[in-house]
């Protein structure tokens, strides 16, 4: 590798770490740091409070929800608020049985074990989950050949915390071991502006009300983008030497981001019109819709659909998603007179 290359590598990793940095700041630890979720939150009170009451590790529980709205930070709320450590993993990190061991093996009582993408588990690791979340043990086979011997391996009570786009790709069997299962809605405009001022003390901003309710709304719903778009607004704050974030900086700054006002990006846009101008809106299949933008099937169904879903620019049918007349609208084409409406 050239020094230059070397320099870079160095750079992107120490970029990385800067971001992660950042990224753990900005997670908040107690739930009532943790905005927003609050039905999520409310059960998940009395269940914490139950579970250390009786000094037993909390039921197993399995988060899903689109990308990004606070189910890695939920879980180490959880962890927090149970006074127990975490431990992180995701699914494809796990390859064998014996990955999932020693990850079992490192675990006091009442930890929580931590696996996120839990849909990708091998098949064989998540097999053997179900004794240990069931009954904390696991039965594995050690050595080979004529050797090779069951070993009866029991594991201290702990709690496992499963994060998923796709509740759906979960196996039955896995998805009823979980006492506690919960649904991530995307947030509210008030709970974003929340998130957004949070944030913007933490990274030392100022920024309007204005600024923050224009932010909020082009957030999708994802604290996750907000605090993105956050960074890069103060940016342009910054550069244009404005003494706080107002809502001309932040419109000016997402319009060259190309965030318009609902928060769609180009992506959205991309598939939306493609809909209505080879489909005639639809309905249209996802697949077809993915062959045409060049986008994974599974990038479009757990990222973009489930916003547009939300807020109603796209519909399902059984014959496939159909582009509502709202989309038509903020996109400014005429709704075609022949699909009535
Ligand atoms: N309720 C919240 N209050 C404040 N900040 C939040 C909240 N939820 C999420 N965040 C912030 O949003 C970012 C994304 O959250 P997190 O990584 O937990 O999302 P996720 O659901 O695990 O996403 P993914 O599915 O992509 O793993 C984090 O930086 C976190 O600080
Ligand atoms: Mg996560």
């Amino acid at each position: 590798m050239s020094e230059d290359n070397e320099n870079k590598v160095l750079s992107d990793h120490a970029q990385d770490e800067a971001e992660e940095q950042m990224e753990l700041t900005l997670r908040p630890q107690t739930l009532d740091d943790y905005i927003g979720q609050e039905k999520v939150k409310g059960k998940l009170r009395v269940y914490i409070e139950a579970a250390r009451e009786r000094e037993e590790a909390l039921d197993h529980v399995l988060l899903y929800g689109p990308p990004g709205l606070g189910k890695t930070t939920l879980a180490m709320v959880i962890a927090h608020e149970m006074h127990v450590n975490i431990k992180t993993t995701s699914g494809p990190a796990i390859e064998k049985p014996g990955d999932l061991v020693a990850l079992l093996n490192e675990l006091q009582p009442g930890d929580v074990l931590f696996i996120d993408e839990i849909h990708r588990l091998p098949k064989v690791v998540e097999e053997m989950l179900y004794s240990a979340m069931e009954d904390y043990y696991i039965d594995i086979v050690v050595g080979e050949g004529p050797t090779a011997h069951p070993v009866h391996f029991p594991l201290p009570p702990f709690t496992l915390i499963g994060a998923t786009t796709r509740a759906g790709m979960l196996s039955a069997p896995l998805r009823d071991r979980f006492g506690i299962v919960e649904h991530m809605n995307y947030y509210n405009q008030d709970e974003l502006k929340q998130i957004i001022f949070r944030s913007a003390k933490i990274f030392n901003s100022k920024i309007e009300e204005a600024g923050a309710h224009e932010l909020a709304l082009r957030s999708r719903g994802t604290p996750r983008i907000a605090n993105r778009l956050l960074k890069r607004v103060r940016d342009f704050a910054q550069v244009a030497k404005k003494p706080s974030i107002d809502s001309a900086t932040v419109k000016q700054a997402l319009d060259l981001l190309q965030v318009d006002s609902h928060g769609l990006d180009e992506v959205d846009r991309k598939m939306l019109l493609t809909m209505i101008n080879y489909y005639h809106g639809g309905p249209v299949g996802l697949k077809t819709i993915a062959a045409n933008i060049g986008e994974e099937t599974s990038t479009i169904e757990e990222m973009y659909e489930p916003y547009l879903l939300q807020i109603g620019f796209i519909s399902r049918t059984p014959r496939g998603r159909m582009v509502t007349p709202a989309a038509y609208a903020h996109l400014g084409i005429n709704y075609p007179d022949s699909k009535g409406e």
